[in-house]
């Protein structure tokens, strides 16, 4: 993959539905993982509020907050070249007024590189939030299905939509969020029949994780898709790496050799 490529727009991910062609999208968090990312033609990074687990060691995407958001979106947006940058806003910057949510969306587009940002759900109050953020300049990707910060009201990290009430729900809120103007929807852990019914019904791009491969697009969680995140290991992840024993194997040599006095050698001192 070339730098010389044109960046992604919103715009542009949905013209690649219109085309027929998938979607790549990958988390990232830091600077050199981003460029890594960014360089082997990836159409969209998200910074995902997924960085409470991954980076952070929470048990949840619950604590993180929108000043780590910031943080970790403005080193990875100083990597990108080409892909369109994406920021999940996390639990409670959107869900409590329409205004605060404007403020808190806004402080991600004047402060990083992001070109929009992702919330989670579908109903009434976050369609109208999103409508508004919609209308003052802001991008929005959507997020149906298993929507983490509402874990302990789904009961669990499951499958979402296999109940009718469910998919009614699903297809309703998709529908919602087409209307208020999202240019894209992720759908977690989603059956697949469902997510192909709904991405085939809507004119918006949906990227799926656990979704199956009807959707629009894909996303992973790059600790995740590298092997980096050994004791994770759902049914929809491919490990496209296994890059944690690599990373034990060269920790280790490395300490025996300082412990050897190998390391360093002549070639890596200074006269
Ligand atoms: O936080 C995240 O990384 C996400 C993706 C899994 C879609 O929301």
């Amino acid at each position: 993959m070339t730098g010389s490529k044109k960046p992604v727009t919103t715009l542009e991910l949905v013209a690649m539905k219109q085309r027929g062609e998938k979607i790549a999208v990958l988390t990232a968090y830091d600077y050199l993982m981003a460029g890594l990312v960014d360089a082997s033609g990836v159409d969209c990074v998200l910074v995902g509020d997924s960085l409470g687990q991954v980076v952070a060691g929470e048990s949840s995407t619950l604590p993180v907050t929108l000043d780590q958001m910031i943080y970790h979106a403005r080193a990875v947006g100083r990597a990108l070249q080409h892909a369109l940058l994406v920021v999940d806003m996390p639990f409670l910057t959107y869900q409590v007024s329409t205004e605060e949510a404007i403020r808190n969306c806004g402080r991600v587009l004047q402060e990083t590189a992001a070109q929009g940002v992702k919330l989670e759900g579908g109903h009434e109050a976050i369609a109208g939030t999103i409508a508004r953020l919609v209308e003052s300049g802001i991008p929005v990707m959507g997020h149906l299905g298993l929507t983490p910060q509402s874990v302990h009201k789904l009961g669990g990290y499951r499958l979402v939509g296999r109940a009718d009430f469910e998919r009614d729900r699903l297809l309703t809120d998709a529908k919602r969020l087409v209307d208020a103007g999202c240019f894209s929807i992720v759908l977690e852990m989603v059956p697949s029949g469902l997510a192909g019914e709904l991405s085939r019904n809507i004119p918006i791009p949906t990227i799926g994780i656990g979704a199956g491969a009807e959707c629009d697009g894909q996303v992973l969680v790059l600790p995740d898709m590298l092997g980096l995140n050994e004791a994770f290991s759902p049914g929809f992840l491919k490990k496209f790496a296994e890059l944690a024993p690599d990373v034990r194997r060269a920790v280790s040599d490395y300490v025996r050799e300082v412990r050897e006095g190998r390391y360093p050698g002549p070639e890596h001192s200074y006269e």
